[in-house]
C-alpha cells in the first residue's frame, strides 16, 4: 500500500492506492471521520460486478446506497438531483459523508452533490476506472455536463481522502483500459524527463496490465498529478491547465463526433498526437524530439477515429475550451521530453494541418508517422 499526499493547507488529503483494499475501506474511513453516517454513489454496472464488496460496505457502515444509471449521458443535473434527493430523503446532516464508488462520471457527480448539498459535506473517492484513478479522482473538479457544454456547471471541491484499490481494475473492458491509459500517457509529455523514460520503457507493459508497472504508473501519474494541483488548485495561474494537455484538441473531436463514438481518453490520445505535430510545425521541438514523441506512440493498439472531412467545423468547436481567454485560443505543446508550455495565439492553419494529419481514420497515423521518421 502506498500513499501520496495532496498538499492544499486545511484542505490536504492522502491517496492511497494498493490491491485487494476493500475489506480495509471502512476501517480508513473511521480512522479518518469517526462515527459518520454514510452514503455510498454508484452505478448499475458497478453494483452487477461487485454486490458483495458494496453488501459489505453498506452493513459495515450501516450505508443508504444510491445507484444510478450508467453512462455519460446521465452525467446531468437531473442525476445530480437524484443524488440531492436522497441524501435529504435519508436526512443526512453536515457531518454525513459521500462515498463515491465508480468511475469519473460517479465521482464528479458524488462529488458535486457532496459540494452543494448543506453547502458542502465530506466525500471520499473510491475509484474504479484507470482514468478515475489517474485524473478524475484527484483534484477537486467536480460537476456535470449541460446542453450548452461539457462539465459546465459544478463546482472545486477536495475529497477527504482518495482510496485506489487497483484489483477493480480486473473487471474493466480494455478498451476503457487503454482510454484511461490515455491520460497516463500525458505526464509523458508534462510530467518531466524521468515519467517520459518510464513510459518509453514501461507502456507496453501497462497496456498489458502488468501488475508492478501499472502500480508505479499511477503513482507516478499521482505524484505529477499531486503536485501541480498543490500548486493551482483551482487553475488560475497556468500551471493546472498543464494537465490538459491534447484536450483542447480532444473536447473538439468529442463534440464533433457527438460524444458518441470516441471515449474522453481516446480522444486524448488523438490530441496529444495533434499537439505534437502543431509544436513541430511551429518549429517549438526539434526534430528528434518529435521522432521521440511519436516513437512513443508504438505500444499502442490502434484506436478508430473517425474520418474528419470538415476540419474548419473541428477548429471552431475549440473556441468553446475552458483555456480560451478574450477569444484567443491557447494550447499546452510540448518542447521536450517531459516538458511543454502553454502557447496563445497559435497560428490557424498550424492546427488546421495537425487535424488533417491526423484525420485519416486511426491513430495508427501517429506510428505511421513514426514509420516514415526514422
Ligand atoms: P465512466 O465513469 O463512464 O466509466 C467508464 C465505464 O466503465 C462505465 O460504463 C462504468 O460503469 C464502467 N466501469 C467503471 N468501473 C468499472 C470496473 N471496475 N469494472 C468494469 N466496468 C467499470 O468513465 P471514466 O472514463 O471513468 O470517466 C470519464 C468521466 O470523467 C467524464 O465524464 C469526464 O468528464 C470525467 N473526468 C473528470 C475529470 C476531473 O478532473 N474531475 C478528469 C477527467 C475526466
Ligand atoms: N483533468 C484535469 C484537471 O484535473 O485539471
Amino acid at each position: 500500500m502506498q500513499s501520496i499526499s495532496v498538499e492544499l493547507g486545511p484542505r490536504s488529503y492522502e491517496i492511497i492506492i494498493g490491491e485487494s483494499l476493500y475489506s480495509r475501506f471502512c476501517d480508513a474511513l473511521a480512522d479518518h471521520y469517526g462515527d459518520r453516517t454514510c452514503i455510498i454513489v454508484t452505478n448499475t454496472t458497478l453494483a452487477r460486478l461487485y454486490p458483495q464488496q458494496l453488501a459489505y460496505w453498506e452493513k459495515r457502515l450501516d450505508a443508504v446506497r444510491v445507484t444510478l444509471p450508467d453512462g455519460e449521458r446521465y452525467k446531468t443535473i437531473e442525476t445530480w438531483r437524484t443524488v440531492i434527493d436522497a441524501l435529504a430523503t435519508h436526512s443526512i446532516d453536515r457531518d454525513g459523508i459521500v462515498i463515491a464508488f465508480g468511475g469519473g462520471v460517479i465521482g464528479d457527480i458524488a462529488g458535486f452533490a457532496a459540494a452543494a448539498y448543506a453547502r458542502g459535506i465530506n466525500y471520499v473517492q473510491a475509484p474504479t476506472t484507470l482514468l478515475s484513478m489517474v485524473d478524475s479522482a484527484v483534484g477537486g473538479k467536480t460537476g456535470v455536463n449541460h446542453e450548452k457544454g461539457k462539465n459546465l456547471v459544478g463546482a472545486f471541491y477536495q475529497p477527504g481522502f482518495v482510496w485506489i484499490d487497483t484489483t477493480m481494475l480486473d473487471t474493466l473492458a480494455q478498451r476503457e483500459y487503454v482510454a484511461g491509459y490515455g491520460e497516463v500517457f500525458k505526464y509523458a509529455f508534462i510530467g518531466g524527463e524521468e515519467m517520459a523514460t518510464f513510459i518509453a520503457d514501461n507502456g507496453t507493459k501497462i497496456l498489458q496490465r502488468e501488475r508492478g508497472a501499472l502500480q508505479e504508473a499511477i503513482a507516478r501519474s499521482l505524484r505529477i498529478k499531486a503536485m501541480i494541483v498543490g500548486q493551482d488548485e483551482t487553475e488560475r495561474t497556468g500551471m493546472r491547465c498543464m494537465l490538459n494537455f491534447g484536450h483542447t484538441f480532444a473536447h473538439a473531436l468529442e463534440r464533433y463526433c457527438r460524444y458518441e463514438t470516441m471515449l474522453h481518453g481516446e480522444a486524448v490520445l488523438w490530441g496529444i498526437a495533434c499537439a505534437a505535430y502543431c509544436a513541430k510545425s511551429l518549429r517549438m521541438i526539434e526534430q528528434s524530439h518529435y521522432e521521440t514523441f511519436m516513437r512513443l506512440f508504438h505500444h499502442f493498439p490502434d484506436i478508430v477515429v473517425p474520418v474528419i472531412n470538415e476540419p474548419h467545423r473541428l477548429y471552431d468547436y475549440m473556441f468553446t475550451d475552458k483555456k480560451t481567454q478574450h477569444g484567443t485560443l491557447r494550447f499546452v505543446l510540448p518542447t521536450a521530453p517531459g516538458h511543454a508550455r502553454l502557447v496563445a495565439g497559435v497560428d490557424k492553419e498550424a492546427i488546421l494541418d495537425s487535424i488533417t494529419f491526423f484525420s485519416r481514420g486511426t491513430i495508427a497515423a501517429a506510428r505511421d508517422v513514426f514509420a516514415d521518421a526514422v
